[in-house]
């Protein structure tokens, strides 16, 4: 048995917690494989809406096992309240979550650190979402940093202190000698880490594989997308996790050969949130209307989310990279009223054509080259089959599909689980 990923294609908020729980009833077991808190899922059904930030969007389903992976990396405070909340909902969660003793903590100077970080970029700031998730990861590559199995051993508090003490004196560094919330963030995260070992802290890796064994489906789910990986992103604009489909191997311990489908989800248009490049940013009322009729504004940090039209060269980078064999479309409801609809199947730099993502899309000057398409002028919401859809909508499709070279099997019109065309192409 093969597992499958669903991860996003584009700068993040694609849309992921929703279709990891519309697709969750067809697995076993549902497994995050990277990133942590900055990530914020939206899930909505029987008039509720869910946001998830470290939990998988599997548990609302039959059941299903849901994993926290080892390239997580968790805030034990955020973690408690997140499930607090889900219990208080009725999710029984501690029957149905597990967490890998190799996912990262992130600590309170983590996230002091994020912030003294991005003061010192002044206007080159990446605009984090303040969550610690690079001094985290920092952590971890350089062979400093806490596991989730570390809890269990007696000389975490020596760590922990050694680690802190590593954290202030880079804050000094960098100009910050006051931490008057310290204390008060240490005392509530050494009781959000008791909370924690009350959950199934495992050895994902040997979890998963067995699993497999035993013919049982595994969906991994991803956070963020492929621009803001830290390899193939727009670099230093990034986060700093692979959240690309390999992430998934090293992030749950997963053999390449066997990845199975490649979900890859995008929105009708783009957006993005934080600083960086985006080629086919829009500020005019097109852009407008895209964020105040899709809600564009971040799910964690409630930021306004930066609107354009597609960006297919950014896509075709993004579908070359992961390997995705079905792409899901999302938000296109978001569209129905545009009398025109643009895709960039372009850029030009100084006076040249590409269609292939250059090194560097901050530093060079970028002219998106649109070809336009007529909208559909049709609310799409209600739609539920693939033959409701009118000829301009899926007259787009089919323009996506030739130049991304895969099918797109499920369209989305809706926030809500029951907004989701699953097209015929899907069950191949
Ligand atoms: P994720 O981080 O990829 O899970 O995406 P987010 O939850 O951050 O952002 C997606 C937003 O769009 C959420 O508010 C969803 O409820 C909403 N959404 C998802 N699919 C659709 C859709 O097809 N149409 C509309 N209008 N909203 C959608
Ligand atoms: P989901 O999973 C959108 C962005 C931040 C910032 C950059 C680095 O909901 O799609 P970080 O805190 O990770 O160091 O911030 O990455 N970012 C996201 N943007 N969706 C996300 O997650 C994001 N997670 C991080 O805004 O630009
Ligand atoms: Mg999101």
């Amino acid at each position: 048995m093969k597992v499958d990923v669903l991860l996003g294609l584009q700068w993040g908020d694609e849309g992921k917690g929703k279709v990891v729980d519309v697709l969750t009833p067809r697995y076993d077991i549902v497994a995050r494989f990277q990133g942590g808190p900055n990530a914020g899922h939206t899930l909505e059904f029987e008039g509720k809406k869910y946001v998830l930030r470290s939990i998988p969007s599997g548990i609302f389903q039959h059941g299903q096992v849901n994993i926290i992976g080892n390239g997580v990396v968790l805030d034990p405070v955020l973690f408690r309240e997140e499930a607090e909340s889900l219990c208080e909902s009725g999710v029984n969660l501690k029957s149905v979550l597990k967490i890998s003793k190799k996912a990262h903590l992130i600590m309170p100077t983590h996230r002091l650190l994020d912030a003294a970080t991005e003061a010192s970029k002044g206007e080159g700031k990446i605009g984090t979402t303040g969550k610690g998730i690079g001094p985290t990861y920092t952590d971890k590559t350089s062979r400093n940093g806490l596991r989730v199995g570390d809890t269990l051993m007696p000389d975490f508090q020596k760590r922990y202190d050694a680690a802190k003490a590593r954290h202030i004196s880079a804050m000094e560094g960098l100009g910050v000698n006051e931490y008057p919330t310290l204390a008060n963030l240490e005392q509530k995260w050494f009781e959000a880490i008791a909370y924690l070992k009350e959950y199934d802290l495992i050895d994902s890796e040997h979890f998963i594989n067995e699993a497999l064994k035993e013919n049982m489906k595994v969906l991994c789910e991803g956070a963020q997308g492929t621009m803001l990986d830290v390899d193939f992103g727009s670099y230093p604009f990034v986060t700093s996790s692979n959240t690309i489909c390999a992430g998934a191997c090293t992030g749950l311990g997963i053999a390449p050969n066997k990845i199975g489908r490649v979900f890859g989800i995008f929105k009708a248009y783009c957006t993005r949130v934080g600083s960086g490049p985006f080629p086919t940013e829009l500020f005019d009322e097109d852009g407008k209307q895209m964020r105040d009729i899709g809600h564009e504004y971040g799910a964690v940090t409630g930021r306004e989310r930066r609107c354009g039209w597609i960006d297919l060269v950014a896509l075709k980078y993004a579908v070359m990279i992961n390997g995705v064999t079905d792409l899901i479309m999302m938000k296109s409801d978001v569209l129905d009223d545009f009398e025109t609809i643009k895709a960039c199947t372009a850029y030009e730099i100084n006076g040249e054509l590409t269609s292939d993502l250059p090194f560097d899309i901050q530093s060079v000057d970028i002219k998106p080259i649109y070809t336009e398409l007529p909208g559909w002028k049709t609310p799409m919401s209600s739609f539920t089959k693939e033959e409701e859809l009118p000829e301009p909508f899926t007259a787009y499709v089919r323009f996506l599909e030739a130049y991304l070279e895969v099918p797109v099997s499920i369209l989305s019109v809706g926030p809500d689980r029951a907004q989701t065309i699953v097209r015929s192409n899907f069950f191949k």
